[in-house]
């Protein structure tokens, strides 16, 4: 009797414990008690908690999934916008998380958060500094804006085909240069992992009293664990994008938006702007999916998936220091990388041949390949034993002949032009336009944003005199639209 006392007494404290230390995650619990008490249910959407959808399509996606696809307003779910209920909560939830003033999820990705911030933030004729390596959708937020891009180009490594990190003194020479600059607007980390000193070029932008507006795309996790970077929200800008979906473990297409504590940026604009942006059925799958992986990178269990994946990250990179013919990009003077993005090249093979040889060969997919090397990610999902594969493969590839079908690819995949302006952005892009064969688009205007994804970077802008250098970049196409 006196030992079952104390068992239940046990079990009782720990129940407390467990509820008072629970990661709370309001829209996966809103979700829960959805599917727990479900209604006669008429309203969208219409195949009405999967009873309606191709079969093959339930079985394989799993019946729950499509009895929990619904959008805002339904259920107690709360609203995107204006933010309510288990939304709002989960947004401040994730501002906390993040260490930002405010949070807003995206729907449609990162793009969705730069549409907003040019739209918000930016206005016609207006100048904002932007680094010749920022991703389309910025390029489309400006044209929307109207805003003219002063075009930063960062440093190469041109070993490596890809563009480096940024230097506070090539922003602070283009502030002092022309004073109608009225924001800043830079990528950080870039796409190979590159990292630029964001406290010195947000030091800069006090100094000259611009907003600074970082791209964070591929650094939503820096947050959340010491040995990655710190995060742009820590070191001064006014606000931050982060595609969650891509190392963050919540699902595609899923984003936010951060405003930093101390900034003066006007909130409300962002939130109107994406109002005009986004679905009006929201998914709630999406949406909770975005609580869930913030919830998840401070629980225990993410917290250890995230320092598996750092440790995953340099078990690979020793590996690979010791694989002949093999080179990675790492860390060097003037510029840091993060740790978990690993971009790697081997002598005699061009990286979209590496690429097709991991695929066919050895069934392994990475994040991208360009005429030089593969990026791979050490995501939070991935396993040791996945690198010690991966690690295995590549030793066998490096030490063996693949010369018998070596060829050079004669395209390049990095744009890494500087850009010769002719035409605004939008002018051009709303221009009268005509497509023309590739072979007679030299010394044209043109009228339409060129970019590969990934990595999303142009090519050719709207308003770009079109050059020879251009070509190798241009490969797969045979038409361009330039302006008349
Ligand atoms: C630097 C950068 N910003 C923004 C985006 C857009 O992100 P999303 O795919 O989440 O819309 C990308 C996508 O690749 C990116 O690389």
């Amino acid at each position: 009797m006196y030992t079952n006392g104390r068992k239940e007494l046990t079990e009782k404290i720990e129940n407390q414990i467990n509820e008072s230390t629970k990661i709370k995650a309001p829209i996966v619990e809103a979700l829960q008690t959805a599917y727990e008490h479900p209604t006669y249910q008429f309203h969208i959407p219409g195949h009405t908690k999967g009873k309606a959808v191709f079969k093959d399509f339930k079985h394989l996606i799993g019946e729950k999934a499509l009895n929990l696809d619904t959008t805002d307003e339904f259920d107690n779910l709360g609203t995107l916008h204006p933010a309510t209920g288990p939304i709002k909560e989960a947004q401040e939830l994730a501002a906390q998380a993040f260490g930002a003033k405010k949070t807003f999820f995206l729907l449609n990705g990162s793009t969705a958060g730069n549409l907003a911030i040019a739209m918000a933030l930016t206005k016609k004729g207006q100048k904002v500094i932007v680094n010749r390596n920022c991703h389309r959708s910025i390029l489309t937020g400006l044209i929307i804006s109207g805003a003219e891009p002063v075009w930063v180009c960062p440093k190469r490594i041109d070993d490596w085909s890809i563009w480096g990190n940024i230097e506070a003194e090539q922003i602070e020479e283009l502030l002092k240069k022309d004073k109608t600059i009225s924001m800043v607007w830079v990528t950080n980390p870039t796409y190979e992992g590159v990292v630029s000193d964001i406290k010195s070029i947000s030091n800069v932008c006090k100094k000259y009293n611009v907003p600074l507006i970082v791209d964070e795309a591929h650094g939503c996790l820096w947050n959340f664990n010491k040995h990655l970077p710190e995060t742009a929200l820590k070191l001064g800008a006014d606000a931050v994008v982060h595609s969650l979906h891509k190392t963050g473990g919540s699902m595609s297409q899923t984003s936010m938006l951060h405003i930093s504590q101390d900034s003066t940026l006007d909130e409300k604009s962002v939130e109107k702007a994406l109002k005009l942006l986004h679905t009006t059925s929201p998914s709630l799958l999406l949406l909770g999916s975005l609580d869930a992986a913030r919830a998840n990178l401070q629980s225990e269990n993410g917290k250890k998936l995230l320092s598996r994946a750092v440790n995953n990250a340099k078990y690979l990179r020793t590996r690979l220091d010791n694989i002949p013919h093999l080179h990675q990009l790492k860390g060097d003077f003037g510029y840091k990388t993060d740790v978990t993005k690993v971009f790697i090249k081997i002598d005699g093979l061009s990286g979209k041949r590496l690429e097709s040889i991991l695929e066919i060969d050895f069934n392994i997919e990475v994040e991208s390949a360009s005429d030089i090397g593969v990026l791979i990610l050490c995501n939070i999902g991935n396993k040791r034993s996945d690198f010690v594969y991966l690690a295995d493969c590549l030793e066998k590839i490096a030490s063996k002949e693949y010369q018998d079908i070596y060829y050079l690819e004669k395209r390049k995949h990095m744009p890494m032009l500087e850009p010769q302006i002719k035409m605004s952005l939008r002018e051009a892009f709303y221009a009268e336009k005509e497509t023309i064969l590739k072979k007679d688009a030299v010394g044209r205007i043109s009228a339409e944003v060129v970019a590969e994804c990934p990595p999303g970077i142009s090519i050719l802008l709207p308003g770009e005199l079109i050059t020879k250098e251009h070509m190798p970049y241009l490969n797969d196409y045979e038409f361009l639209e330039v302006v008349k």
